[in-house]
Parts: structure tokens; sequence; C-alpha cells
């Protein structure tokens, strides 16, 4: 079992998305032995935009691309095939002003590749990412689950299953800000629900 693990948080190790998406990887390693984990902290990265350079480079022929091109698709490839590599995506998924980090947006930029990970037919669009499980910590200040205001779980799941990532579950910590009592709870909360996640 591959896990890619994909922290978000601009608090690095502090963040408590990072330490529940981390306590997850635990989970899932201790109850399956072969796993093998790659993780990633994209705060730490500095993920370029997804931008008309890396469009243009993607877009001419391989042996037409310039030093600079070959670099931009060679980086936009590598994030497809970690993506590809894993049985398992799990994600640490902080709120920032109402929407998914920018970080975690510009990798996500990357990933949705016609032809590679989706491709249109007759019936409309078609996920090419078949047989992954995503799991994704989600962690508010405030609350916003099952609201209009959640513009961040409608948005994580279109965007996997337009990819074919359909088994997707999302771990909530929500009311982080909302005082010490409050906080502390949401964590214990999560980290329950993460030690009853099982995989095959
Ligand atoms: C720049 C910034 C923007 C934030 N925006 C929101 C927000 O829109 N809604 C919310 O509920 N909490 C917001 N928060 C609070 C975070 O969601 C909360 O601190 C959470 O713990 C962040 O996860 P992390 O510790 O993994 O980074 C924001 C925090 C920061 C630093």
């Amino acid at each position: 079992m591959n896990i890619l693990h994909i922290e978000s948080s601009i608090f690095a190790n502090d963040g408590v998305s990072s330490q529940l998406s981390r306590a997850l990887i635990e989970q899932l390693t201790q109850s399956n032995h072969h796993s093998q984990v790659k993780s990633r902290q994209l705060g730490a990265e500095s993920i370029p935009h997804f931008d008309g350079q890396v469009l243009t480079a993607l877009s001419t022929a391989p042996e037409q691309r310039s030093e600079q091109q070959q670099a931009l698709a060679d980086f936009a490839d590598q994030q497809i095939e970690a993506v590809q590599w894993a049985d398992i995506l799990v994600l640490g998924m902080p709120m920032y002003n109402f929407g998914v980090p920018s970080a975690l947006k510009a990798w996500l930029d990357y990933l949705a590749r016609a032809g590679v990970t989706f491709r249109y037919t007759e019936s409309g669009p078609e996920g090419l990412l078949k047989n992954k499980t995503a799991y994704i910590v989600t962690t508010r200040g405030g609350r916003y689950k099952n609201s209009d205001a959640d513009s961040q779980v409608p948005f994580i799941k279109t965007f996997l299953a337009f990819l074919g990532i359909e088994d997707v579950h999302i771990i909530y910590a929500e009311g982080l800000n909302l005082g010490e009592g409050e906080r502390q709870q949401a964590i214990d909360q999560a980290k329950n629900e993460i030690a009853t996640i099982v995989t095959a």
C-alpha cells in the first residue's frame, strides 16, 4: 500500500492539520505493515503557480522544449506521478480565508491533465485515477461543516471525483479558535475518529 501524505499548513509541524494527518498516517501504517509513505510539506516547498508558462511547456512537443520548459514539464509530470503511485492520499487541509491553503491549490492545479488524469467522453468527463482512497483532515478556527460557507469540502470532493477519486473520507477538527475547551474537544474527537480507521 503506497501512501502519499500532503501537509499544507503554514505552521509546518505545529499545524493542527499536520499533527492530525500524522496521527492518521500512523494509524494507517499500524494497520498495514507493508505500507510505504511519502510525505511532503507544501508550505515549505513554494510550489510555483500553474501559470501560462507551465501550460505552454506542457503543450510544446518534448523535442521542441527549451531547457526551462523541460524543467517546468518535468515538475508538472512529477506531481501527477506522485498521485498515480499512491493507493491512498492523505491531505492535511486547514481552512485559510474560507478556502484551501494557496499552496495546496497550487499543487492541485498540476493534477488535472486531460488525457492523463481525466478525459472527456461522449457521456461526459471520466476520471483516470482509479482505485484510490483519500483521507482529508480539515482544520478550522470556526464551524462550517455541512454549511454553505464550507467552500473547501465541496471543492475538494468535486475535484478529486473529477480525477476518479471518489472514495473520500473527511475528518473535521472545527472550532479550534473558539476557546481552549472547544479546541481540545475538537482535536480529541478527530483523534478518536482517526483511531477507528482501518484499511485492508
Ligand atoms: C491566514 C489564516 C486564515 C484563516 N482563515 C480562517 C477561516 O477563513 N475560517 C476559519 O474557520 N479559520 C480560519 N483560520 C484559522 C485556522 O483554520 C486554524 O488556525 C487551523 O488550526 C489552521 O490549521 P493548521 O493549524 O493546520 O494550520 C485562519 C488561520 C490563518 C492563519
